[in-house]
């Protein structure tokens, strides 16, 4: 199923004219598909049945409350990287128990707040968050389950902004220290070796660096069990990239492929903490061109979403398919920098980009923009963030309303 299709020449989002919740809503607008938020977390639910995995969404990807709430309620987790994380995921009722938590800066407070909260494991990444958790649990009376997520210098052939499985990157400790700090773990005061964990990267489209990294991680299990420490669970971290332009990818079932023999001839339970495969295309941006603004050989449609609002384009290089709502695929192609507000050459959506000819005023859909779109968007240039609209069949409503000129300065004070 595709929630975002046309219906004659109009873009819908299930049964929802995207042009309608454009007039009701305004633009900038997030609009987001329950049906595909459910297919692509039932996906991995069906892929990994036979192993009954903890599947943990990233928060990361979307933390939209009703998102993390549809999530709850397919049974999900949470994968969580900060208090706030916590926060919204306790907020929208996903169980304690089903949340785990990993971060290369994890500070005291909110390893006490996850140790209070009484989350399911801690993924460690570091000596020193180690020992500074182990005061805070054995202080509280209290022991917290762990594993240590390791580092497997692995290359995972994504961009090097989102590869966190090689050994220049802070995350992790490497896979040559996990024995010794394992035996160190156990010895701990408030501490519980209980997992191994890895998150290789993101927008992985190969399955070859799981292949490894599973294979190391079992032959780690193996060692760890000669020396006593009997860990029976092993987290392998983020999920399937996306096609973002048609492109081949990984599937949830290649990665179940994977991941469920090693976890068996590990003797171990299964984690998961895909993001993007979730919310990626189950969700859009919906932007309206301003301006049409014909420049030295160079046409801009300048729109009202700018990089504040989707932070990839610039950031990664990353590529969006750029689609006019209205299209009856009869009018002429142009090459145009698809561009916004904001006053930064920096700031596109899109450049040199072949799309229909359109006019001031029509509205563009930028596709896939559900995961690390808003959950990554700023006030920069003093821009209220976009708000945020869910959609299930003829339904919609807003799930995060468009932040106003008061709520810019709500939490500043004039010095005097
Ligand atoms: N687990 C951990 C520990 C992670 O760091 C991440 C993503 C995930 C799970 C989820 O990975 P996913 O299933 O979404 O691939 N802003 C970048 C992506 C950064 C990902 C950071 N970590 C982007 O827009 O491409």
């Amino acid at each position: 199923m595709n929630s975002f299709h046309r219906h004659g020449d109009a873009l819908r989002c299930e049964e929802c004219p995207l042009a309608d919740l454009a007039e009701i809503y305004g633009t900038p607008l997030y609009v987001y598909s329950m049906a595909a938020l459910e297919e692509n977390f039932n996906a991995y639910r069906d892929a990994f049945s036979p192993a009954d995995p903890l599947i943990c969404y990233s928060v990361k990807s979307n933390g939209n409350l009703a998102v993390l709430r549809a999530m709850a309620g397919l049974g999900a987790g949470a994968d969580i990287v900060s208090g706030g994380e916590l926060f919204r995921a306790l907020t929208a009722g996903i169980d304690p128990g089903r949340i785990v938590y990993s971060g290369a800066g994890k500070r005291a407070d909110e390893l006490r707040m996850a140790l209070d909260a009484g989350i399911r494991m801690f993924n460690v990444e570091s000596e020193p968050e180690l020992l500074l958790l182990s005061r805070i649990a054995a202080s509280a009376g209290k022991t917290a389950d762990i594993s240590l997520r390791i580092n497997p210098d692995i290359d995972s052939g994504t961009h090097r902004y989102t590869a966190t499985g090689g050994k220049e990157t802070k995350f992790g400790v490497p896979e040559a220290d996990a024995p010794a700090l394992y035996r160190k773990a156990a010895s701990l005061p408030g501490i519980n070796p209980t997992g191994i964990d890895v998150h290789l990267g993101s927008q992985i489209t190969d399955i070859a660096p799981y292949r490894l990294a599973m294979e190391r991680l079992v032959a780690l299990a193996e060692t760890l069990r000669a020396s006593g420490i009997d860990c029976r669970v092993l987290d392998i971290g983020g999920g399937a990239g996306i096609s973002y332009n048609g492109e081949k990818t990984v599937t949830p079932a290649d990665l179940a492929g994977v991941a469920i023999p090693a976890a068996e001839s590990a003797g171990c339970a299964l984690v998961l903490e895909p993001g993007r495969s979730i919310a990626g295309n189950a969700g859009i941006l919906l932007t309206r061109i301003t301006h049409v603004k014909r420049g030295a050989g160079k046409t801009f449609y300048i729109c009202d979403a700018g990089m504040n609002d989707l932070m990839r384009p610039p950031l990664y290089g990353s590529y969006h398919r750029i689609e006019p709502v209205a299209d009856d695929g009869g009018g002429a192609v142009i090459t145009a920098d698809i561009v916004g507000p904001v006053c930064e050459t920096a700031d596109f959506l899109a450049l040199g980009r072949a799309i229909p000819e359109c006019r001031e005023g029509e509205l563009l859909a930028v596709m896939d923009a559900g995961a690390y779109g808003f959950s990554m968007s700023s006030n920069y240039n003093a821009r209220p963030r976009a708000a945020e609209v869910m959609v299930s069949g003829r339904k919609h409503r807003f799930v995060r309303s468009r932040e106003t000129y008061d709520d810019l300065v709500r939490n500043e004070m004039i010095f005097a």
